[in-house]
C-alpha cells in the first residue's frame, strides 16, 4: 500500500477508503466519494473559519506560527526589513525575484507615474461627511475606482492586470492622504513626483499651504520598514476575502476594496487603533494588574487586543522588528507616554500563565500604533496606514489566484440547520 495515503473506514458501512495525501493535505473533495447510498451527497468538511482548510496553494509568503518565521518569496522578513525598501519588497512579491537595479528604477518610475487620481475621485471623496471614517472612505473610493478603469475587467489581460495592479499601489496613498485630509477640513494635496512613496504620502498628510515640509529621514525610513512588515501576511482575513470576491471575475478594485473593508474590522487591521485606545483606558502602569484581571475572567468581555494570533503561537516576528523601530522614532519624536504602559502590559502578560497557556504573545499591531501616534497621526488613520503596504499583497494574491488554473469561484458548503420544508401560512392565518 503507497505511504502517501490516508486509510478512512467509514464505520457506518463498514467500507474502506484510500485517499491521496498531497503537501501534507487531503482535498476534501475526496470524501464525497463516501456515501451511506447512492442518493447520499457524501461526505463534506466542516471547519468554520477555515482553521485547517487550505483554500489555494501559494508561492508568495510563508509562516511557521510556531517558530516566528515569515518569508516574502523565501526571503526572511528581518532581512527585508533591515535591508530593502517598500517598493523593492512590492517588487518581489508581485514578481517572485528582487529586481535588478534597472527593475526597480522601471518599477519606482511606473508607481511614481500613476499616483494622481481622477479630479472626479476628489469630488467623490467630498461627498462624504465630515466626520467619516477614513477607512470607509478608502474602501468606498477604491470601489469606486472600477468605475474610472472600466478596462479593469480584462482580469485574464496580462497587460490589464499589470497596469491595474500599478495604478492601486500608485494611488492607494494618494486617497488615503485624501481621506485624512478630509476629515480633517483641510485641502488635498497633489503628489509629489519628486519624492519617495513613503515621503510623498507623509507629504500629502502634512503639507500646509505652500510650505515645503521635508519628511525627517528616520521617520521616512521607519514608515517604510512598517509597509515592509505589512506588505502581504498569506491568506489572512482580508486576503481571503480579495480572493474569495475576485475569484467572481470581477475587477481588482473591486476585490480590493472587499480586502479594505475587512481590515477594518477590530480583530483585523483595526487592532492597532483598538491597542491605542486600550492603552488610553487602562491610563497608566498601576491601573494594569486591574485590565490583566478583567480579560482574564472575561468581564465586559476584555481583550488584551495586539495579543494573540491565529497562526503565531510564539512572537509574532514583525513585532520584534516594530519594538526597534519604535525606539528609533521615539528618538526623534519624543517617547510616546503610553509606552510605558505598553511595556509593563507586555512584560506582565509574557510571564501570566493564562497568556502563556494560551501561547498569546505581542502581534504586530501591538507597538504599531504607538508609532503612528508618535508621528502625528489620528487613531482613524491606522488601519489606513496598514491598508497601503497591504495592497501590494492583496495584488499578488489576487494575480496568483487569477492565474491558477484549480481556482474557481469560491463557493462553500454548508451544514443546514434549518427548518425542514413546511407550506406557507397566509398572514390572516399566522397567530
Ligand atoms: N486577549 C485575551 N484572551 C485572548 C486573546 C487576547 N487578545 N486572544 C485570544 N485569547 C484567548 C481566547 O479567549 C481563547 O481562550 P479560551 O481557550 O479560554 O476560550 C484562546 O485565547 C484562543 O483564542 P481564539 O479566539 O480561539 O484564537 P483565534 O485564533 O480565533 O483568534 C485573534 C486570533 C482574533 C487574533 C485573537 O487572538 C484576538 O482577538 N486578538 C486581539 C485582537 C488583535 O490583536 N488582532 C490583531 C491580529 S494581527 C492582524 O490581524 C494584523
Amino acid at each position: 500500500m503507497p505511504t502517501d495515503t490516508l486509510t478512512i473506514t467509514d464505520n457506518r458501512t463498514g467500507k474502506t477508503y484510500e485517499i491521496p495525501i498531497e503537501n501534507g493535505c487531503i482535498r476534501t473533495h475526496a470524501l464525497r466519494q463516501i456515501k451511506v447510498s447512492n442518493d447520499d451527497f457524501g461526505l463534506m468538511g466542516y471547519d468554520p473559519a477555515f482553521l485547517n482548510t487550505a483554500n489555494c496553494k501559494s508561492a508568495i509568503t510563508f509562516i511557521d506560527g510556531d517558530k516566528g518565521i515569515l518569508e516574502y518569496r523565501g526571503y526572511p522578513i528581518e532581512q527585508l526589513a533591515e535591508q530593502s525598501s517598500f517598493l523593492e519588497v512590492a517588487y518581489l512579491l508581485l514578481n517572485g525575484e528582487l529586481p535588478s537595479p534597472k527593475q526597480l528604477e522601471e518599477f519606482q518610475f511606473l508607481v511614481t507615474h500613476h499616483t494622481y487620481v481622477h479630479e472626479n475621485v476628489k469630488t467623490f471623496m467630498d461627498g462624504f461627511r465630515y466626520d467619516a471614517h477614513p477607512m470607509s472612505m478608502l474602501a468606498s473610493t477604491v470601489a469606486a475606482l472600477s468605475g474610472f478603469y472600466p478596462d479593469a475587467k480584462h482580469t485574464k489581460d496580462e497587460q490589464s492586470r499589470r497596469i491595474q495592479i500599478t495604478r492601486l499601489i500608485a494611488k492607494m496613498p494618494t486617497i488615503a492622504a485624501f481621506s485624512f485630509r478630509h476629515s480633517m477640513g483641510q485641502p488635498y494635496i497633489y503628489p509629489d513626483n519628486e519624492l519617495s512613496y513613503v515621503a510623498n504620502f507623509l507629504a500629502m498628510i502634512k503639507r500646509i499651504g505652500t510650505s515645503t515640509y521635508k519628511v525627517h529621514p528616520t521617520l521616512e525610513r521607519a514608515l517604510d520598514v512598517l509597509f515592509i512588515l505589512h506588505a502581504d501576511h498569506e491568506q489572512n482575513c482580508s486576503t481571503t476575502s480579495v480572493r474569495t470576491v475576485g475569484s467572481s471575475e470581477v475587477d481588482p478594485y473591486s476585490a480590493v476594496a472587499s480586502g479594505v473593508a475587512a481590515l477594518y474590522g477590530p480583530l483585523h487591521g483595526g487592532a492597532n487603533e483598538a491597542v491605542l485606545r486600550m492603552l488610553r483606558g487602562i491610563g497608566h502602569v498601576s491601573k494594569i494588574p486591574e485590565f490583566i484581571k478583567q480579560v482574564k475572567s472575561g468581564e465586559g468581555e476584555k481583550k488584551l487586543m495586539g495579543f494573540g494570533h491565529r497562526v503565531y503561537k510564539s512572537y509574532d516576528p514583525r513585532a520584534k522588528v516594530i519594538k526597534r523601530v519604535a525606539h528609533e522614532v521615539f528618538d526623534v519624536t519624543g517617547k510616546n507616554p503610553l509606552l510605558e504602559i505598553a511595556l509593563e502590559l507586555e512584560k506582565i502578560a509574557l510571564q501570566d500563565e493564562y497568556f502563556v497557556k494560551r501561547k498569546l504573545y505581542p502581534n504586530v499591531d501591538f507597538y504599531s500604533g504607538l508609532i503612528y501616534e508618535a508621528m502625528g497621526f489620528p487613531v482613524e488613520m491606522f488601519p489606513v496606514l496598514f491598508a497601503i503596504p497591504r495592497t501590494v499583497g492583496w495584488c499578488a494574491q489576487w494575480e496568483e489566484m487569477v492565474k491558477d488554473p484549480e481556482q474557481k469561484i469560491a463557493r462553500p458548503r454548508q451544514v443546514f440547520t434549518g427548518s425542514t420544508r413546511r407550506d406557507y401560512v397566509a398572514m390572516d392565518k399566522r397567530k
